[in-house]
């Protein structure tokens, strides 16, 4: 399976699948890493793995739309077929969503469906949880509300601040999503409706 990253950031996750696909046996290839912030860290780690890697700089369109119409052609030059979101900060229109159901998925930093949105780690801590964690899931147009594909729980330990569990969380975020990916592309977990359905061998 064709896949896309993208990121906006320093692209932690999009290292993590790049180094899983390195794998001869893992179901997917990821063949371009797309930002929309032409500063993201993460563009010089795909260009140096020889994964060609491009900045969409999303200042530079007038309009959700257009910008999201430059996403989808960059994406169907390469015949991409399946999209990775990797701490990409940006909310599509509904309409690009839609055209990816069933073929594009989220790492969101928290057992969803707790704590949508952002600054997750400070929503656990301000609710008082004792297990937080992290979640992939299909993207659908309302944010961070899509069927679940997998998910890591990390106990919430006294003392954690922000960062601590952010820390904690990322080491788990850096195994569930390569895993996660491997269902998708490996047709073991697809989206059927707004329900997942998974192979019977699939945990
Ligand atoms: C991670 O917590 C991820 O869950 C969220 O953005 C944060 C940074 O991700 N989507 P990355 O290091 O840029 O992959």
């Amino acid at each position: 399976t064709r896949v896309a990253i993208l990121i906006s950031g320093r692209g932690s996750n999009m290292i993590a699948l790049i180094e899983a696909a390195r794998a001869p046996d893992y179901p997917a290839e990821i063949v371009l890493v797309l930002s929309n912030r032409p500063e993201a860290g993460g563009l010089a780690y795909a260009a140096a793995a020889g994964i060609p890697a491009r900045a969409i700089d999303h200042k530079a369109y007038p309009t959700r739309e257009t910008f999201d119409a430059a996403l989808q052609a960059e994406l169907d030059a390469v015949g991409i077929e399946l999209v990775c979101l990797a701490g990409f900060m940006r909310i599509f229109s509904a309409g690009f969503v839609e055209a990816w159901a069933g073929r594009m998925i989220n790492i969101h930093p928290s057992l969803l469906p707790l704590f949508r949105g952002t600054r997750t780690h400070e929503q656990a801590l301000e609710a008082g949880v004792r297990l937080h964690g992290c979640t992939v899931h299909f993207v659908i147009p309302e944010l961070d509300a899509g069927p679940i594909i997998a998910q890591a729980a990390v106990p919430v330990l006294s003392g954690d601040d922000p960062d601590s569990l952010a820390a904690r969380i990322l080491v788990q975020e850096h195994r569930l999503y390569p895993a996660a990916l491997a269902l998708v592309a490996g047709g073991k977990a697809r989206l059927e409706g707004d329900r997942v359905v998974f192979d019977a061998d699939v945990a």
